[in-house]
């Protein structure tokens, strides 16, 4: 294959020639801003009858998108070109959301606008605590999210018409509004105290914080280096390119289903331990291992090709170097577990685990750098959360970038279903053999 530049005018555009099947293919090459160019491959099928295969996606852009970039080389993360370190310390969570959905940074008017709307939107339809009721009280708090933020649609019929631009605003308003408030409700239901109702002149982060801590007998003071190291990981969590739950949510999207079905798709692919779950399994494995002498034998089952045994929050699709999250959230980490004035002998774990691991020849080959989810754990759990909410903060964080994807994906003149094919290896045609001829 070879590709060459045409300049006409003052476009560029590349072309991808190579012989497949006897036939001459041709096909443009597009550059997108910055990161690899992609070979639009589009009308393959059409001239040479063959499709491309790559299961997992390693060499496939699904899609064209203007909101969030990685170099995973060089441990970079872009939202809407600002990089993810100055958001994590000079914005907050809301300004974020407003940044992802938007494309610009909001102006302090605009801002205000957008606070005022969210916060007045926190509240669920009160018919939805029946709907909690229904629930084991020892049900995965991820069960209970899936669930509830599909129900959203059977609340929200004024918000469900995807053709129209006002409704598929105020469905993403909502989405990003009431998340803290089901997954407060999530929690409580699971411990079996009374639901908080949201209180509409705290921060987004305190207030879910007072869902989430507060009790009716007694008052309840947030935290503010807590709210803020939360507030903090909300940032860092809240969007990250075409990854599989994002891609679930278009994919979900694409059918032109609506957006709260979207994200309750979302929401299920985040909770398997290869992605979103990873949080939850990292401190698990953590408190598995329990002191630091233990480590050496985590480390050589982690290496044993005959044991399925990994370290859980090491290693990316993306990220073949240190993730950009996991350095500020190791920071955070140490913020908070000052801030609460506990000592957890698992961050020595983790901190050892991670040195021991960074000079292993096995790691440095494969390029196994800590992930967001290896601190993540020791900090939330610091705080108050216990590990089945893990994946549930990620899930509320994740929601506005699902959001800006999924109305990215619809306002594209040019969407249509998602619809890959396959490589078939079953049978090829045969006969029907009767039950008594079998
Ligand atoms: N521990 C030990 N070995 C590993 C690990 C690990 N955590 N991750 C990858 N490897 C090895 C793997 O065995 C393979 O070795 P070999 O080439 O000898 O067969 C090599 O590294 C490449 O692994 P892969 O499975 O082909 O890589 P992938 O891009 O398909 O998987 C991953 C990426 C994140 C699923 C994987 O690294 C993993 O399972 N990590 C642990 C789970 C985790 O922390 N997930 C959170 C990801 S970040 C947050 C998010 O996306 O939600």
């Amino acid at each position: 294959m070879r590709s060459e530049h045409v300049i006409g005018g003052t476009a560029m555009s590349v072309s991808a020639k190579f012989e497949l099947n006897e036939h001459q293919v041709d096909m443009p090459v597009k550059d997108g801003t910055i990161g690899p160019s992609v070979v639009d491959i589009a009308k393959l099928y059409g001239q040479t009858g063959m499709f491309t295969f790559d299961p997992g996606f390693t060499s496939t852009a699904s899609c064209e998108s203007k909101i969030t970039y990685i170099d995973g080389d060089e441990g970079i993360l872009l939202h809407r070109g600002y990089p993810i370190e100055q958001l994590a310390e000079n914005g907050d969570f809301l300004e974020t959301c407003y940044l992802l959905l938007y494309g610009e940074l909001p102006t302090a008017a605009q801002k205000a606008d957008f606070v005022h709307h969210i916060t007045r939107h926190t509240m669920v339809h009160e018919q939805m605590m029946r709907f909690f009721q229904g629930f084991r009280r020892d049900a995965h708090p991820m069960a209970v999210m899936v669930a509830s933020v599909g129900a959203l649609s059977a609340f929200y019929h004024d918000s469900t018409d995807i053709s129209d631009p006002t409704q598929r605003m105020i469905a993403s308003m909502r989405m990003v509004a009431k998340m803290p408030t089901l997954a407060a409700m999530a929690y409580k239901y699971s411990i079996g105290q009374p639901f908080v109702y949201p209180q509409n002149d705290l921060d987004y982060t305190s207030n879910f914080l007072r869902m989430c801590f507060a009790v009716p007998c007694e008052d309840y003071q947030v935290n503010p280096v807590l709210s803020k190291a939360l507030d903090r990981i909300f940032i860092l969590h809240a969007d990250h390119e075409q990854n599989a739950s994002t891609s679930t949510v278009r994919l979900a999207g694409s059918s032109g289903a609506n957006p709260f079905a979207c994200i309750a798709a979302g929401i299920a692919c985040l909770w398997g331990p290869a992605h979103g779950g990873a949080n939850e399994a990292a401190l698990k494995m953590l408190e598995e291992i329990g002191t630091v002498d233990r480590i050496p034998q985590f480390i050589a089952r982690a290496k044993d090709k005959n044991d399925p045994f990994r370290l859980m929050g090491f290693g990316h699709r993306v990220y073949k170097n240190y993730d950009p999250r996991a350095k500020i959230m190791q920071k955070t980490t140490h913020d908070v577990l000052k801030a609460v004035g506990s000592k957890d002998p698992l961050l020595d774990v983790a901190v050892e685990l991670e040195r021991i691991a960074l000079t292993d020849e096995y790691f440095v080959e494969r390029k196994l750098y800590p992930n967001i989810d290896f601190y993540s754990g020791i900090t939330l759990k610091a705080m108050g959360f216990p590990t089945s909410m893990f994946t549930v903060l990620f899930a509320l964080a994740r929601t506005v970038g699902w959001i800006a994807q999924w109305k990215e994906m619809i306002e594209d003149p040019g969407q249509k279903i998602g619809r890959p094919r396959q490589l078939y290896t079953g049978y090829a045609k045969r006969e029907y053999v009767p039950t008594n001829k079998r």
